[in-house]
């Protein structure tokens, strides 16, 4: 059988959610096609050359392991490794800015700026939310008022500004490469990990597949996160192209089982 190298790290805690489950069934369910091997990222050196496929998934932000990962990313690019994802993603995976770059492309996605000055190409608001360009988790992110944002020098190009959107619900899409899979949404805000399944229609389908376009990753897993506002509108809030975590074990059975099959068609195209 063709061997993958699974990566991800089974202690990461994140909050409402774990991880390590996912990814044994995940690998569990592979391990029919495929020799599988589990392995935390920081320790994959050793045995990538010996795999043909090294699958990235959920290894939480990279952040936390910033100088390994970099090593990683330019190994696989030097030594030609084949990796799921593909490292040729614009959006999350080379942190948010690509939010600035779709702003002014004139997507949907929340208006974004990176320096006060610019608050004039905001829609006008109370209230704005700060985050961090490399930041994953909720790490750093803030609501201001405008006052206390205007106080604020943030100039440095670090950070991101957005106003804050006072949305109904927020709804992930779930890409395997350009198929949309499924979709499920929070319909408790206060509850943002409690997720049930979303009956998206053909409108919600063009929003999601124009960022999944726009972003070119042939061989991948991706979310497009998304809010809907008062007005019924969708705004992009993040495209996650790196290691989105799927939910996978919150699916009825039916949606998970297209979901494995169509993983386990991606890869054997990719390795064969
Ligand atoms: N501009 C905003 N207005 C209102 N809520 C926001 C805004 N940006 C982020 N949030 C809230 O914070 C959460 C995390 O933000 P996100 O941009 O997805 O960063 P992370 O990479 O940490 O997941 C979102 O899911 C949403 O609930
Ligand atoms: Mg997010």
């Amino acid at each position: 059988m063709k061997k993958i190298l699974y990566l991800t790290d089974l202690y990461y805690v994140a909050k409402g959610r774990n991880y390590y489950e996912e990814d044994l069934y995940i690998t569990n369910r592979l391990k029919d096609n495929f020799d599988v091997v589990l392995c935390n990222p920081k320790n994959s050196e050793s045995f990538e050359n010996d795999v043909d496929l090294i699958v990235f998934r959920n290894t939480g932000g990279v952040n936390s392991f910033k100088d390994i990962y970099n090593s990683f990313v330019d190994r696989v690019k030097s030594n030609n490794l084949k990796i799921f994802n593909e490292f040729s993603g614009k959006a999350d995976m080379c942190g948010k800015e690509y939010l600035l770059d779709l702003t002014k492309e004139k997507y949907p996605v929340i208006p974004t700026i990176d320096r006060v000055e610019d608050i004039d190409l905001l829609p006008d608001t109370d209230k704005y939310v700060i985050k961090p360009k490399d930041g994953s988790d909720s790490i750093g992110l803030e609501f201001l008022e405008k006052e206390e944002l205007l106080n604020r020098n943030i100039i440095d190009g670090t950070m991101l500004i957005q106003p804050a959107i006072d949305f109904k619900y927020e709804v992930s899409f779930y890409f395997i490469n350009d198929k949309l899979e499924y979709a499920l949404y929070a319909p408790n805000k206060e509850q943002r990990w409690k997720l049930e399944k979303y009956d998206y229609n053909s409108e919600d389908m063009d929003f999601a597949q124009k960022f999944i376009r726009w972003n070119g990753i042939k061989n991948g897993i991706q979310r497009v996160d998304a809010c809907r506002t008062q007005d019924g509108r969708l705004l992009l809030v993040e495209l996650e192209d790196l290691n989105p975590y799927l939910s996978i074990l919150e699916l009825d059975e039916e949606t998970r089982e297209r979901f494995i099959r169509d993983l386990i068609d991606v890869i054997n195209n990719m390795i064969y």
